[in-house]
């Protein structure tokens, strides 16, 4: 059985699990198709994330990227930044990992049933995006309009294309994406995501925000949120601290009184108010 929060014995052991499919997504980032090996479903809901462990390397915790609708295993996405992820990058197909969790409280499903939703995702921020957005779209009717805003530095850093590719195309998605620094090739919108606003519309009476990316947009993005009529509790930000054990106890997260990796990582604007020391949103 996968090891859950409701299992406190067992926080610190991890599952064994096996890579069953890799992909080179972007210079920078893999794509991981991961099984447990005990045959269980991992139990996650969208904003949740996993400590995975590369042995003999260490331990760091990652989004889980596929919505909980995905029968079949689940998916990470890994950023090649320093001793756990290289190590994690250099494992094929076969390759056996340790997984604890999931952690963490997720993304307010219930907040966001029956209401629009407006999903702002910079960069890796789409990696926890993606689950919400699929899990969203398997369950479309019990959703209003959803509207995709999606931003990268460059074009080659754009995740999963051929899945943007199918929103874009459908008609009950309303997908924007931008660069800040264009190709040659790109003849899509430019300019930092924020300016993608202007190209929708949407009734702030019935949206929820759903806002993931590097802390620098946080600011920016809940300013025109609010700026075009969005509740700040209706505002929903998922945030990345450096962690360790993910269970609340080491205190490497901690803002605050709040634990990111037990109280979090998802927070309203309301709820990050009443938390000066994290520094992302202020008045
Ligand atoms: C809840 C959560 C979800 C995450 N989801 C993903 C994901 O889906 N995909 C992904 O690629 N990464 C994700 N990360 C970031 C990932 O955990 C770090 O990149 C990883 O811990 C780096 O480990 P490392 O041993 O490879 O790097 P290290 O060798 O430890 O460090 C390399 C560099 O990365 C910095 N770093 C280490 N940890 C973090 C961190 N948590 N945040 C910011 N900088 C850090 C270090 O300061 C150092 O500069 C997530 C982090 C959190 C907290
Ligand atoms: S990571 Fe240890 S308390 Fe949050």
């Amino acid at each position: 059985m996968a090891l859950g929060v409701n299992q406190p014995e067992s926080l610190y052991l991890p599952d064994l699990a096996e890579i069953t499919q890799v992909e080179q997504v972007t210079e920078m980032e893999k794509f991981f198709h991961v099984h447990l090996k005990s045959g269980d479903k991992l139990g996650h809901k969208p904003g949740q994330f996993v400590n995975v462990s590369a042995f003999g390397a260490g331990e760091a915790p990652f989004s889980v990227s596929s919505s909980p609708t995905m029968e079949d295993g689940f998916e990470l996405c890994i950023r090649n930044a320093g001793n756990v992820t290289s190590a994690l990058h250099k494992l094929e197909p076969g390759a056996i990992i340790g997984v604890r969790g999931p952690f963490g409280n997720g993304f307010p499903l219930d907040m966001i049933r029956g209401r629009d939703i407006l999903f702002v995702a910079g960069g890796l921020g789409l990696v926890p995006a993606r689950s919400l957005i699929n899990y969203v779209l398997d369950n479309r009717d019990d959703h209003g309009k959803v509207t995709i805003l999606y931003s990268c530095k460059n074009p080659s850093e754009l995740l999963f294309k051929d899945e943007l590719a199918r929103w874009e195309k459908r008609d009950d998605v309303n997908y924007q994406v931008t660069v800040d620094n264009p190709d040659g090739e790109w003849d899509r919108h430019v300019g930092v995501i924020t300016t993608l606003f202007s190209k929708i519309t949407f009734d702030p009476e019935r949206t929820v925000a759903v806002v993931v990316g590097p802390p620098v947009m946080y600011r920016f993005v809940a300013l025109e949120c609010i700026q075009r009529g969005i509740q700040e509790n209706h505002i929903v930000m998922s945030l990345e601290r450096h962690m360790k054990c993910g269970v609340g106890k080491c205190g490497h997260c901690q803002i605050n009184s709040k634990c990111v990796c037990q109280d979090g990582p998802v927070f309203t604007l309301t709820q990050l108010r009443t938390m000066p020391e994290g520094g992302v949103i202020r008045r």
